[in-house]
């Protein structure tokens, strides 16, 4: 832990889920079992998904969805740079090629759909669309592009859990994002707006999927420890190809109460963005990404952009001083070493190298309050660098 007084993320967490895990501990059963389905079940319900399936990561998820589309060498896949480096490594662990795209611009941090589209070729065969700080990207557009080209869609919906696509007249209009694509991955990370340390969640509403993803989360075999042990399965097949992505029980335990505080959490979440934005509102040296949007997102992140990449390191350092943590999401993936010996020919991807060189990250977790913010904003306002 550090001494600092306003975390950049924290957990809200206390006896329930104390109690949850603790009756694991005592049931004794401990990975991949009737709690993860019960999780599962759960979730699906609440996400209006056909499928759902408890892993051990997102990455892991992402992973497994590339995996059931038939990824593989040769296959471009089309992902933002501006996302954490795990959506783009899933398509490397299938050794297809990762294609990268730009950003809307300052706006709007999510991909650009006209460059999505020019970035298509014959070995296209999938996009890799991330809600950045939990804002949908726009699925209508990407979806109409899919279809026409042929492309999956695969939704890295790590930021967004619990939110919904806005989209009034669209037949998407409504549905969580995570569920619109072919596929859709969550992450339960110790910092995400649902917890449990480690762990993901997959859904689609494709049966076929859905059966190859259970199968390459545990060693492709038809049968889990839990039919045997249940009487279900005496032996098993191996059918595919497959990992150790499975769930635990404390996983799909803490997953439960979780689930049930994340349509509140992601609520304050929304208030304390409003928040934010009424203060920074006067702010000339600093801009906020996606401000004239607020229901469409789960507001995982809270990003501002100051004016000058210059001006990013000693804003941070002043805030630090006066106890706000700040982080920086993300550096763009192209320009990680991995991927530029990989990728060197990769495109300049002008609006997401200048966005992510002034990009700053403010605290935002349902722990916090409106008095909070307003000191946060203070904090701000002293610490924004006037001659830069
Ligand atoms: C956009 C994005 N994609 C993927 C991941 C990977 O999730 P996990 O840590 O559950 O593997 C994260 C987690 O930080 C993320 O933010």
């Amino acid at each position: 832990m550090n001494d600092r007084k306003y975390l950049l993320s924290d957990v809200d967490m206390g006896e329930e889920e104390a109690q949850a895990v603790a009756d694991v501990v005592r049931s004794k059963w401990l990975s991949l079992g009737p709690r993860t389905a019960e999780f599962e079940a759960e979730f699906a319900r609440q996400f209006g998904s056909k499928h759902a399936l408890a892993l051990s990561s997102c990455t892991a998820g992402l992973h497994l969805a590339l995996l059931a589309l038939d990824i593989g060498p040769g296959d471009e896949v089309i992902v933002p740079s501006y996302t954490f480096v795990a959506s783009a490594n899933c398509i490397l662990y299938q050794a297809a090629t990762p294609v990268f795209v730009d950003i809307e611009g300052d706006h709007d941090l999510n991909l650009c759909c006209d460059d999505l589209e020019a970035k298509i070729t014959p070995r296209t065969k999938a996009v890799i669309v991330v809600h950045l700080a939990g804002f949908a990207a726009n699925m209508s557009r990407i979806m109409e592009i899919a279809a026409r080209h042929n492309l999956a869609v695969v939704e890295d919906a790590c930021h967004a859990v619990g939110a919904a696509y806005h989209a009034p007249g669209s037949p998407l209009h409504g549905r969580m994002l995570g569920t619109i694509g072919d596929v859709g991955c969550f992450s339960f990370f110790a910092n995400k707006n649902l917890v449990t340390g480690e762990g993901g969640m997959i859904v689609t509403d494709d049966s076929r999927i859905a059966e190859r993803i259970r199968l390459g989360r545990s060693h492709g075999m038809t049968k889990s420890s839990w039919d045997k042990a249940e009487g279900r399965a005496y032996d098993y097949d191996v059918v595919q190809l497959g990992y150790n992505y499975r769930c635990t029980e404390l996983t799909a335990a803490l997953g439960m109460i979780q689930l049930g505080k994340l349509p509140s959490a992601n609520n304050r979440r929304r208030q304390l963005v409003n928040r934010y934005r009424e203060r920074l509102a006067e702010a000339s040296r600093l801009s906020v990404p996606f401000s004239d949007r607020l229901d469409d997102s789960a507001h995982h992140i809270f990003p501002v952009l100051v004016e000058h990449a210059e001006a990013r390191d000693p804003f941070r350092e002043a805030l630090n001083r006066r106890g706000v943590q700040t982080s920086v999401h993300y550096p763009p993936v192209h320009l990680f070493s991995q991927y530029r010996h990989r990728h060197p020919g990769t495109p300049s991807l002008s609006r997401t190298v200048a966005a992510a060189a002034r990009e700053v990250t403010l605290p935002l977790h349902s722990l916090l309050d409106d008095r909070d913010i307003d000191c946060i904003c203070d904090g701000v306002f002293e610490s924004i660098p006037c001659s830069v």
